[in-house]
């Protein structure tokens, strides 16, 4: 089955809020063997100056988000997940296509993750954007599985933004109005943290 062709879906996007933290934690819960506490979130929310986390939200509902960390010019994806009664929907596209945006509103280059090489519906979906394997991490899991390492090439290359295009159109039939929010998420205001251009409190 593929996910096109499936009846469109109605989704939100928008910065993940401390409020979005317990629905995100059940999802990561019902994704990953070892997933983030809440408290895990409210950190990365709350402390992580280079952290930019995403929701979509279906009828109101947090049902997919996504994380990346603001390295240098790359952006390292954190997280991708999706609640499961929502998935092969769009939404994996949607949050991954969301963190492109976020990557190049923020005009780094290129992203890059780590995957388990058992996790087939993710390395399939980092395929079609364009990330393709560069190494491996040794034992790189708590349960000893290798991590693939997967970058894409430039985001602004135009072969990437011609990828993107396309892709684009592709998620506005699984997810009408998407293409508009996309682009909005380029220019979405993230927190300052006190620790930036000026003395922590004491
Ligand atoms: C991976 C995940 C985010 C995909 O979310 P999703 O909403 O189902 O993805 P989409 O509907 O946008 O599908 C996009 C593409 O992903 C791939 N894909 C998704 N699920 C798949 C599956 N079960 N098997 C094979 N390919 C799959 C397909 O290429 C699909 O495109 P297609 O439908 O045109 O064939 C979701 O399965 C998930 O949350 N998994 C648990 C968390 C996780 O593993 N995150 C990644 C960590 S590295």
């Amino acid at each position: 089955m593929t996910t096109l062709g499936t009846e469109p879906l109605t989704a939100t996007l928008r910065p993940m809020r401390l409020e979005d933290v317990a629905a995100a934690a059940a999802i990561e819960h019902a994704s990953f063997e070892r997933g983030w506490t809440p408290a895990a979130f409210r950190r990365e929310l709350l402390e992580n100056r280079v952290a930019r986390y995403a929701v979509a939200l279906v009828g109101g509902e947090v049902a997919a988000f996504a994380g990346l960390w603001v390295v240098l010019d790359e952006g390292h994806v954190v997280t991708v997940a999706v609640a499961p009664q929502w998935r092969r929907r769009g939404l994996g596209r949607l949050m991954v296509h969301t963190l492109g945006a976020i990557a190049l509103g923020h005009e780094l280059d290129s992203l890059t993750l780590e995957c388990r090489p058992s996790n087939e519906a993710a390395r399939a979906l980092y395929r079609k954007y364009g990330f393709y394997e560069v190494g491996r991490r040794k034992r790189y899991y708590a349960d000893g599985e290798d991590a693939l390492i997967m970058t894409t090439e430039s985001l602004r290359s135009p072969s990437y933004q011609a990828r993107l295009a396309r892709l684009e159109e592709e998620l506005e039939a699984l997810i009408p109005g998407s293409a508009a929010q996309l682009r909005a998420a380029r220019d979405w205001e993230w927190p300052r943290f006190q620790a930036e251009g000026s003395s922590a409190r004491s």
